[in-house]
């Protein structure tokens, strides 16, 4: 099928490059949920160890609709954030009783679940149903803002929405939860911020407008409130 060099380049070095992740490829809505959750405070190898004990005492919606407040206290102890896991709970428990136990695959349905926004809503949908929806986060803002030398503030919701129906206009129909997730690493690993971007590791490099022209470490602009 057609797709654009920029894509196909992208997807070519995620599937040489990517993290082997204990949530990745699972096809488990909730161990994508559970990650989405703990990695949106928390850095890729501090949350590894946390996500396997949470899965491991609490291994479906059910368990985590069921659990003690104080078991998922010591669950998340270290984590931050109990406000997370506590809607996480009440998000599961809406999962019973609404929606049979089967976590939402739609987007708005998800979005509409307690604690679950528009990144996380995508990043479910799109990883773990593969629907065509984008999950846009701080790190696919950065790439997406150095590649189209796009200086306009990151901060707005605008912007971000912008930027989502950009990157619905280039998404493979076959692999969305890769592209997304594609994006993601690629601004966690190689489009880094504080001068330390990897420009000549880059798939995209040949596409990225603001290494043309010298600006990556300008960009993504974000106004001071
Ligand atoms: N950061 C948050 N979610 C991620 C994911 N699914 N892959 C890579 N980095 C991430």
């Amino acid at each position: 099928d057609l797709e654009r060099p920029e894509v196909s380049a992208l997807l070519k070095w995620y599937d040489a490059n990517k993290r082997s992740l204990p949530w990745r490829d699972q096809n488990n809505a909730y161990y994508t949920w559970v990650s989405e959750i703990m990695l949106q405070q928390t850095r890729v190898e501090a949350v590894k160890p946390y996500f396997q004990r949470f899965i491991q005492e609490l291994p479906d919606v059910a368990a985590l609709a069921a659990a003690p407040e104080d078991r998922l206290v010591k669950l998340w102890e270290g984590l931050g954030y109990y406000s997370r896991v506590r809607n996480m709970q009440k998000a599961a428990i809406s999962v019973m009783e609404d929606y049979g136990g089967r976590i939402p695959e739609d987007f708005e349905t998800l979005l509409s679940l307690k604690g679950i926004g528009r990144y996380t809503a995508g990043a479910i949908s799109s990883i773990a149903y593969g629907k065509c929806v984008p999950a846009v986060d701080g790190n696919v803002l950065r790439v997406y803002a150095r590649l189209t030398e796009n200086r306009e503030d990151i901060m707005k919701q605008s912007v971000r929405k912008s930027v989502e129906d950009s990157l619905k206009e280039i998404m493979p129909l076959d692999r969305p939860g890769d592209f997304n997730q594609a994006l993601m690493e690629l601004g966690a690993v190689v489009c880094v911020p504080n001068g330390k971007a990897k420009c000549e590791e880059c798939p995209l490099k040949e596409f990225c407008l603001a290494r043309k022209h010298g600006t990556v470490e300008e960009l993504p602009v974000k106004a001071p409130k």
